[in-house]
Formats: C-alpha cells, sequence, structure tokens
C-alpha cells in the first residue's frame, strides 16, 4: 500500500529531504491557509511593507494576535511531528525545511530543522533588534487592553482572529521596552523576503538531499515551491503526503492523498521493523 512505497522511497534514498507546511499543524488544532484546491481561506494576510509602514496595520495584526495567541500557545506536537523527530534519529531523513512558524518541529524535537518563515513564539524590536518572547508580549498586550478584543475564534498559525466591530478604535500596541521602538513578530509576512542566512542554511540542505518528501503543503507559496523546482532540476525525485492539490503534484514520483499524522507514525514503524 502507500505506506509501503513510502518506506521503500525512504529506503532508495540516503539524504531524505523532508518539507512541511501548515496541513502537518492541522492534527495539533492550528487551522492551514487553503482548501484542498488550493484556494486561500481567511483574511487576506497581512504585507510585511504595510505593516512596517503603517500603525494601522500593525494595530490590527496585533489586536487579532492577543486573541489568537491562547490557542496558539496550548496546541502541542501531534504524531505526525513525533514520527518525523523519530525518523531523523533513526536514520530514516536527513533534515528538515519547514514553512511552519508555530515551533512544533523543534517541541518534537527535531534537530536538522530550518524554521523557513521563522517562529511565532519571538518577537524582534525592528529599531534596536532586541528580542522578547511572545508570551512576554502577551503579557504586554493583556495590561494594556484589558477588556478583550475578539472571541478567539478561527486562530491562524500567524496568531491570527476574529475580533468584534470596534475592536480597534481604543486598542493599545505595546512598544518596545527598551527604545520604544515597533514590535514585530519574528515570522517572514508577505512582501518581506526569507533572511539571506536562513535561505543558504535551506539551500544547503537541498543540495545535499537526493531526494525530497514533502508533507501538508499545498506548494502555493514560491517560497515552498522553489525547493521541489530545485530538486526536480537537478533530477531529484519528489514524494509527498497531502491531503488536498499541491502546486507540484505533476512533479511528483509518490503521493499519498492521507493525513500527515496517520501516515507518517505507520511510516516511521514500517522503518524501524526493516
Ligand atoms: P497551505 O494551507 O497552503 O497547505 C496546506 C496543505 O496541507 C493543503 O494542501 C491541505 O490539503 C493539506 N493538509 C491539511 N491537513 C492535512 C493533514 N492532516 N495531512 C496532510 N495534509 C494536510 O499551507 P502551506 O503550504 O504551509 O506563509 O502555506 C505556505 C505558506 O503560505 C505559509 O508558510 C504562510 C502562508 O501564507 C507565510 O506566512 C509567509
Ligand atoms: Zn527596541
Amino acid at each position: 500500500d502507500g505506506v509501503q512505497r513510502l518506506a521503500a522511497f525512504l529506503g532508495r534514498h540516503r539524504q531524505v529531504l523532508v518539507l512541511t507546511g501548515a496541513g502537518l499543524s492541522t492534527a495539533s488544532g492550528i487551522p492551514d491557509y487553503r482548501d484542498r484546491d488550493g484556494a486561500r481561506r481567511g483574511a487576506a494576510p497581512i504585507q510585511g511593507p504595510d505593516f512596517r509602514r503603517h500603525a494601522a496595520v500593525r494595530k490590527r495584526y496585533w489586536a487579532r494576535s492577543m486573541v489568537g495567541w491562547p490557542l496558539l500557545e496550548q496546541a502541542r506536537p501531534n504524531a505526525g511531528h513525533h514520527a518525523l523527530a523519530e525518523l531523523e534519529s533513526d536514520g530514516a531523513i536527513a533534515s528538515l525545511i519547514t514553512q511552519n512558524v508555530d515551533g512544533l518541529h523543534q517541541r518534537a524535537g527535531s534537530v536538522s530543522l530550518t524554521e523557513l518563515h521563522g517562529n511565532i513564539h519571538a518577537v524582534v524590536c525592528l529599531d534596536c533588534h532586541a528580542q522578547f518572547p511572545r508570551a512576554f508580549v502577551q503579557t504586554q498586550l493583556e495590561r494594556a487592553n484589558p477588556a478583550p478584543a475578539g472571541t478567539g475564534a478561527l486562530p491562524a498559525p500567524d496568531g491570527d482572529a476574529q475580533l468584534e466591530p470596534g475592536a480597534l478604535d481604543d486598542f493599545n500596541v505595546p512598544d518596545c521596552i527598551y527604545c520604544a521602538g515597533t514590535l514585530k513578530p519574528d515570522v517572514v509576512f508577505f512582501g518581506d523576503g526569507v533572511p539571506a542566512d536562513r535561505t543558504a542554511r535551506a539551500l544547503a540542505q537541498i543540495e545535499r538531499a537526493d531526494a525530497l518528501l514533502v508533507v501538508g503543503s499545498s506548494l502555493a507559496v514560491f517560497s515552498g515551491f522553489r525547493f521541489c523546482r530545485m530538486a526536480a532540476a537537478s533530477g531529484k525525485p519528489i514524494a509527498a503526503v497531502n491531503l488536498g492539490w499541491t502546486r507540484a503534484d505533476d512533479l511528483l514520483e509518490l503521493k499519498l492523498a492521507a493525513g500527515a499524522e496517520d501516515v507518517l507514525p505507520m511510516l516511521a514503524r514500517v522503518m524501524r521493523a526493516h
């Protein structure tokens, strides 16, 4: 069956690089961005240049993030994250690149990991570059805004959430405690490039790899799709575990349209038995 074929795929290649996306974390209660046909759901994504330029955009971001954070903070790695950490320590996969910002691979114990789009648990000051834990900024947000701004429904990986009408009117955005500068979550927004050192690290991973396994990503965003393009261009085979459509469907040697949280633990068991 599918798991056996995937196990054979891993067995054939010495250095398998795994590229993960939001679909891996849906079983941890964090919704993904696109439906099975690849259509984007939810609010329009924040644009990085707008975040930097407009206080109103930052206000909207932090108001939604304050509401969505508790749900994001309590998310735990699922069986898929744990299986990937096991496959790495067993030597069945070489390393991981994730587009997710939820930090769940780290918590599951993956070691050779590039968080391409950053990590939502960190906040940086755009002016003095100080770093803060997101949990600390949450206490600041709550102190500055004692009345709840929304329902906490529909969190997304960037801490997005539904707001009550008028919630933004007197919402207070905390500044950097050192320099009163602008705080930004340490994640890559649309319109902002991935930092150069991180891109270089990911490119080195793809160069070392001799096969690629995509898990839970539509690859609709070029930042992830480019790794498939590069693998395909150098003749490296690509497999995917993904419920819906992916932009790389016609580049795949093998595709399992199944839940990552179901398939990956079975895969880890089969690999161990070999
Ligand atoms: P998407 O939401 O685009 O894709 C998630 C994919 O996972 C979809 O194709 C789903 O069908 C599939 N899926 C959902 N649940 C699954 C499960 N349990 N098992 C297997 N597959 C499942 O998410 P990404 O491709 O990660 O960027 O999105 C890429 C980037 O777009 C994100 O990193 C973010 C976003 O805008 C930035 O924030 C810069
Ligand atoms: Zn500062």
